[in-house]
């Protein structure tokens, strides 16, 4: 069983992540942070409330962080054209859930649990990592108390998603990012190089919905905005990045990683970066040295991934 933390700013994708964990019967989901990104903070973090309403979902919200790490930043404005202005595909989610937050903030909420259940709790990230910095700067030992480390974000061998350089998730808060990469706790990255080939058809998702009970439906109504903006620009369907990185958790025998220090370019035309120094590699003095090595997803077997995503839905 694996014991996880969802650290999510849902957003469309992420609901579809959060009703994976929740539904898989390996997944233990404890808790879920809700951090800013796909839209405010105090928006996905009503959002994070309402799904786990409506899907009756046990694990506590926590609330997190509203604004990046250096919060000297400028703010970036909310994708709306793709996750709706309500986050959640503008199926007009009520503004009040009638349900009591964790009283602790995301980042002590992380540590805490981490603290309670030593070399047990993966933390799954599909959002700014802007929680994930916030604790492992607080109390740096949780790096080797904390089981794994799953995120979604960055783009390694394929050009990002909000600029030629960088995936939203990192470039919404690359000083967190690279403070993610560099800690010594065991990272996966589940980026754009893998995400962006899984995508889920409207064929298969109705199929889901008409299988998958009333939760089911929920989640289909929900990203009928979303698809809609991937089909007008991208792809033909819904490209399931978050639920890639929780599929790894359980299945990370249909990925292939490479290993290596990760850094994170902050500022620049290319703010937002992600760059690996594959192990094994010779360079002169860099600013990868002496960092961990961690894993990033170079390849994906996308059909068996979206088998399992359905089957679990
Ligand atoms: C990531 O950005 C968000 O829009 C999605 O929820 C996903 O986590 C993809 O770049
Ligand atoms: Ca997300």
């Amino acid at each position: 069983m694996h014991k996880v933390i969802f650290d999510t700013d849902p957003g469309v994708d992420d609901a579809m992540a959060l009703l994976f964990l929740h539904r898989h019967a390996e997944i233990d989901l404890i808790g879920i942070t809700s951090v800013f990104g796909n839209a405010s903070i105090e928006t996905t973090t009503r959002n994070a409330l309402f799904l786990k309403k409506a899907w009756g979902i046990a694990a506590p919200v926590a609330k997190g962080s509203g604004e990046t790490f250096d919060t000297s930043r400028p703010h970036i404005d909310w994708p709306t054209g793709i996750h709706g202005h309500d986050g959640l595909g503008n199926i007009d989610v009520p503004d009040e859930i009638g349900l009591p937050l964790d009283p602790r903030p995301a980042h002590r909420f992380i540590i805490d649990i981490i603290r309670a259940n030593p070399g047990e709790v993966t933390l799954v990230a599909v959002g700014r990592m802007t929680n994930l910095a916030r604790a492992v700067s607080d109390d740096p030992e949780i790096a080797t108390l904390v089981k794994g480390v799953v995120i979604m974000g960055g783009a390694f061998d394929v050009p990002g998603n909000i600029t030629p350089a960088a995936e939203a998730n990192i470039h919404g808060d690359p000083e967190a990012a690279d403070i993610v990469m560099r800690a010594p706790w065991p990272v996966t990255v589940v980026g754009l190089d893998v995400t962006s080939r899984t995508v889920m058809t409207r064929a298969v998702l109705a199929e889901i919905a008409e299988r998958g009970g009333e939760a089911a439906r929920l989640l289909a109504d929900i990203s009928r905005f979303y698809i809609a903006f991937y089909e007008q620009h991208v792809v033909d369907g819904m490209v399931v990045h978050d639920s890639c990185a929780c599929a790894y958790v359980v299945a990370p025998e249909l990925f292939k990683t490479r290993s290596g220090a990760i850094r994170v370019l902050c500022g620049g035309i290319a703010d937002g970066q992600t760059i690996q120094k594959p192990d094994g590699r010779i360079f002169p003095p860099n600013a990868w040295d002496g960092q961990p090595s961690q894993k990033a997803c170079i390849d994906i077997d996308a059909e068996a991934v979206l088998k399992l995503i359905g089957d679990t839905l």
